[in-house]
C-alpha cells in the first residue's frame, strides 16, 4: 500500500533547519525557524523554567494518566493570562490544555467541523505555512482576506475590512493575536473595534491564534486586540502556545479556550473539546504544563518569568532597531522596527533567498520572512553586507 507515495518536498520552515545544519559555512546564519535565540545564539532553558522543573521533580508523587483537559490549574491560568484575570468572560471561557498551539488549531478544527461541517474559515494572505494543513486537514474550507501589501511594507486596511464585510454568517475568520506569523505587521485597537463590529453585524465567529504573547509590546499590551473582540462578540475560540513565552518549544505546550455564548453553551462544548482530543491523542503530555502551572501559581516564579519574557521581547526590538541601521545603506528598512515579535518580511524575491542560502549559507524562509532573534551583534555586519550584495 505505502509503494504509491511519492517524495514531498521539505516542509517550507522545519525543512531550514537541516539544511542549515548540514551547511560547513563557519558565516552561516540562521534567521529560519521561529525559535527564540540570544546573543550567543542558544535557545535557552528559562531559568524560571529549570526552578519549576526541580519543584515539580520533588513534588511529583505519580505517572498516572491526567485526562483529555490535561492540567486544570494550567487550563485555569491560561485562560486568565489571555482573558485577563478581571475579565467579565471568565464564565463563558472553557480552556483545554493541548500538545503545543498546533494541537490547539486541529483540536479547533476538529470542533468546529463537528458543530458546522465543511465550515470555512478566513485566513490572512499571507499566514503562518502551517494554518492551511492543520485547519484544512479536519475539513474545514480555507478562504482568504488580504491582510499584508508588500509595496508599502504595512497592513491592506481597506482590502481586509471590505474583504470581512462579505463574511458570511457561519464563517470564522483566523486573526494572528500578536506578533503576525510570518510579516510582524500587527492590527491596531481600532482594527480589531471595526473586526469586532463585522463580526457581530454579519455573524461570522473570530478565530484568534496566539503564539508570541508577551514577544510584542508586552503580555497584557499582546492581548488587548483579543480582549476587545472577548468583551464584544458572543463566540471566540482562542489557540494559544506556551513554546515561545516560556521557552517549552519540544515540551509541547499549548491551549485551545473557547468563549460560548453562555456559560452553560461554554460548558457543553468543553465536553466536546475533550472528546475531540480523546479521539486524536487521547490525552495532552503533562510535563511542561505542570511547569507552566508552576509558574504561573507562584508569585516569585512568575516575576522572574515575566522579566525574562520582557528581555527576550527588548533583545529581539533592539535587534529590529540593528538590522534596520544596519541595511541603511541598502535601502529604506525602516519598517523593520514598526513591526513586532520575531519574524519581519525583507521583502526580496525567491531568486534572492535562494542566492543568500547558496552563496553566502544565510537561511529564511523562501517569502524572505526572517527570525529576527537568530541575528546577534557578531552575524549582523556578514548578514547585512549579504543582503546588500542580493539586492
Ligand atoms: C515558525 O513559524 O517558524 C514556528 O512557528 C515553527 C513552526 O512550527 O513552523
Amino acid at each position: 500500500m505505502f509503494e504509491r507515495f511519492e517524495p514531498l518536498p521539505t516542509d517550507p520552515i522545519l525543512g531550514l533547519s537541516l539544511a542549515y545544519k548540514q551547511d560547513t559555512n563557519p558565516q552561516k546564519v540562521d534567521l529560519g525557524v521561529g525559535v527564540y535565540k540570544d546573543e550567543a545564539g542558544n535557545t535557552p532553558v528559562l531559568a524560571s523554567v529549570t526552578a519549576a522543573q526541580s519543584r515539580c521533580h520533588e513534588l511529583e508523587t505519580t505517572k498516572a494518566y491526567e485526562g483529555p483537559a490535561g492540567n486544570d490549574s494550567f487550563n485555569s491560568e491560561i485562560t486568565q493570562l489571555i482573558f485577563g484575570a478581571d475579565s467579565a468572560q471568565l464564565e463563558r471561557v472553557k480552556t483545554l490544555q493541548t500538545p503545543g498551539g498546533c494541537g490547539a488549531l486541529r483540536v479547533a478544527a476538529e470542533l468546529i467541523n463537528r458543530a458546522t461541517p465543511g465550515a470555512t474559515i478566513w485566513v490572512s494572505r499571507p499566514t503562518w505555512a502551517n494554518h492551511i494543513p492543520l485547519l484544512s486537514s479536519a475539513g474545514l474550507k480555507i478562504k482568504e482576506y488580504p491582510y499584508y501589501d508588500a509595496a508599502s511594507q504595512s497592513i491592506d486596511r481597506q482590502g481586509m475590512l471590505d474583504c470581512l464585510a462579505k463574511v458570511p454568517a457561519g464563517d470564522l475568520v483566523l486573526l494572528h493575536g500578536c506578533c503576525h506569523n510570518p510579516c510582524g505587521t500587527d492590527l491596531s485597537l481600532d482594527d480589531w473595534q471595526q473586526i469586532a463590529d463585522l463580526a457581530n453585524k454579519n455573524g461570522f465567529t473570530p478565530f484568534v491564534d496566539l503564539a508570541y504573547q508577551g514577544f510584542g509590546d508586552g503580555l497584557e499590551e499582546d492581548a488587548q486586540g483579543l480582549r476587545l473582540l472577548a468583551g464584544a462578540v458572543p463566540e471566540l475560540v482562542v489557540a494559544s502556545s506556551c513554546s515561545k513565552n516560556f521557552g517549552l518549544y519540544r515540551e509541547r505546550v499549548g491551549a485551545l479556550s473557547i468563549m460560548g455564548n453562555s456559560p452553560v453553551a461554554a460548558a457543553n462544548t468543553f465536553g466536546q473539546m475533550q472528546s475531540v482530543a480523546r479521539g486524536i491523542y487521547s490525552m495532552p503530555p503533562s510535563h511542561g504544563a505542570a511547569l507552566v502551572a508552576t509558574i504561573l501559581t507562584d508569585t516569585a516564579l512568575r516575576q522572574q518569568w515575566e522579566g525574562e519574557v520582557a528581555e527576550m521581547r527588548v533583545r529581539i526590538k533592539q535587534l529590529r532597531e540593528d538590522l534596520s541601521a544596519a541595511l541603511a545603506p541598502f535601502g529604506d528598512f525602516g519598517f523593520i522596527p514598526q513591526q513586532r515579535g520575531m519574524f519581519s518580511f525583507l521583502g526580496l524575491s525567491e531568486a534572492q533567498v535562494e542566492r543568500l542560502k547558496n552563496e553566502f549559507s544565510v537561511y529564511m524562509v523562501g517569502s524572505s520572512r526572517i527570525n529576527l532573534a537568530g541575528i546577534n551583534q557578531q552575524n549582523l555586519p556578514y548578514l547585512a553586507e549579504s543582503i546588500g550584495k542580493v539586492l
